[in-house]
């Protein structure tokens, strides 16, 4: 099955068409808790959707309301460490584009290449290395999802960061702003790897992301992204913290982000 058909798939099911796509990363399946009039259909029910195999990562599509707000959440990624192929990872951003939504908000777990962006942050990503050493839009272009050479500027909505950012203030939530560089992972980075990244330029380093972000602008969608550090990169080993610490953090952000992003979208609806 193709993005065009599980998308009229979902169309046909859904009570109605959801504004916002939400991707949530490791750790942040939880944001799509207390929704109205909840919807879950499990990755293995929809057709041309992969089974999810990250820790982790509950592979369900779940609608609601959310304030008021019909949204659509991927429960869980798909990776390109775990063997799919890119058009198998940016298969729901596809489908989402093709349902018809307009806006798609990322998130992921990250490891950090700046001292100052310390286990548990919570990092408004506003650039991004693409370090993967492939391109989720290579082959045949699909004419009706996007242009064949995609601008990348402003590729994460100036609008939606300033908001952001006011929201943040209002709400008493400190957040940082990075560069996100992606590799395919699963080995995690060297030291020297590391310090390469961070000379040139990447604040934060993950194994997702990019592709869904490439695809959603291609597809002309508006994007919004944050990742939450859960851990400093091996750049500074010497700084390690313990993974009871590294959980605690992330629930305490995993809690403000998503109260941040519930302003938000009420905000832009
Ligand atoms: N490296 C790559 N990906 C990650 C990391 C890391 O340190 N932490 C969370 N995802």
């Amino acid at each position: 099955m193709n993005y065009t058909e599980t998308a009229q798939w979902l169309k046909d099911r859904l009570p109605s068409v959801p504004q916002i796509g939400i991707i949530l990363g490791t750790g942040l399946s939880g944001m799509a808790d207390n929704l109205d009039d909840k919807f879950i259909i499990p990755y293995s029910e929809i057709p041309g959707f992969m089974k999810s195999t990250a820790p982790s990562h509950s592979g369900n599509l779940v609608y609601g309301l959310l304030r008021g707000v019909p949204v659509l959440f991927l429960q869980g990624r798909f990776h390109y460490y775990e063997g799919y192929r890119m058009e198998q990872v940016v298969f729901p951003v596809r489908v989402m584009a093709k349902m018809g939504i307009k806006t798609l908000i990322v998130t992921n777990a990250s490891g950090s290449l700046k001292k100052h962006l310390e286990p548990g942050a919570i990092v408004r990503i506003d650039d991004h290395i693409n370090f993967m050493g492939t391109n989720p839009l290579i082959g045949v272009n699909d004419d009706t999802l996007g242009e064949r050479f995609p601008s990348m500027n402003k590729l994460y909505d100036p609008f939606f960061a300033t908001m952001v950012n006011d929201i943040a203030a209002i709400e008493n939530i400190t957040i940082q702003e990075g560069v996100y560089l992606a590799v395919t992972g699963p080995s995690l980075e060297t030291k020297a790897e590391c310090a390469f990244m961070a000379n040139m330029g990447a604040d934060l380093v993950g194994m997702s992301t990019v592709p869904e972000v490439i695809t959603a602008r291609h597809c002309g969608m508006k994007v919004l992204a944050f990742s939450i550090v859960t851990n400093y990169s091996n750049l500074f080993h010497d700084l390690a913290h313990s993974q009871d610490e590294i959980r605690h953090h992330a629930g305490i952000s995993g809690a403000n982000l998503k109260r941040l992003l519930e302003v938000f979208i009420q905000r832009i609806s």
